[in-house]
């Protein structure tokens, strides 16, 4: 096996945006898209499970100063009702910032005593249905190994395996797929092969 640094991570595809469930926000919390000073709610947020050291500052850099960047397009998920703290976060993306096919979800993070009450999968899904009322066909994303909740949650939402054809030697992303499934005691998701 290559090593780490070597390994792409993992992705994962919904090859449409159709049949999304409903979404049903869980009581207490709210739901709403980004408003100008949300920055250093985003980077507090992220510094729980997404990398360190963000700040508002980094993140206007990385998302909200970038072409890419739609303000109905950056989720939080608050306490309360949308003026509440926002606690949980995940932003409808693009590789590039005239893609208008497939999207990318990214940057999906929940503070951790906030975790667990379905809030991971409430933004996720918020960012689907939003690429699809934008008109995207397909969402990817990347994930890694050891982001179990995140993968649990992307598989109930209909994101399959997806196997890169340019994946260093060694770096066989069938077999992690299968480790990662039979560690989740889910039932395997066919994947895809391409990228
Ligand atoms: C990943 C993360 C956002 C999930 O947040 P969360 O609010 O705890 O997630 P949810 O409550 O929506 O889901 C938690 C669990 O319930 C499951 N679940 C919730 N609703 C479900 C449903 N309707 N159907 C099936 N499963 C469901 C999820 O699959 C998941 O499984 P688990 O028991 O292994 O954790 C959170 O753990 C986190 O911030 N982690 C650090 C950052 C990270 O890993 N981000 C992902 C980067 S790719």
């Amino acid at each position: 096996m290559p090593p780490a640094t070597e390994r792409q991570q993992l992705m994962m595809r919904r090859p449409n945006l159709d049949g999304l469930p409903r979404l049903v926000v869980p009581s207490g919390y709210a739901l709403r898209s980004y408003r100008r000073g949300d920055e250093a709610a985003w980077a507090a947020i992220m510094n729980t499970g997404i990398g360190s050291d963000w700040t508002a500052e980094r993140c206007v850099e990385y998302l909200t100063g970038q072409p890419q960047f739609r303000a109905d397009g950056l989720f939080f998920t608050t306490v309360g009702d949308t003026a509440g703290p926002a606690i949980g976060s995940a932003c409808a993306w693009t590789e590039h910032p005239d893609e208008r096919d497939e999207g990318l979800v990214h940057m999906v993070c929940v503070l951790p005593e906030h975790r667990g009450h379905g809030l991971g999968r409430v933004v996720t899904l918020a960012v689907l249905r939003y690429m699809r009322q934008h008109g995207f066909r397909s969402a990817r994303l990347r994930t890694d190994d050891w982001r179990r909740s995140a993968i649990r949650a992307y598989l109930s939402l209909g994101l399959e395996p997806l196997y890169p054809p340019d994946a260093a030697p060694g770096d066989d992303h069938r077999a992690r797929w299968a480790a990662v499934i039979e560690q989740l005691g889910a039932s395997p998701a066919p994947g895809t092969d391409g990228a």
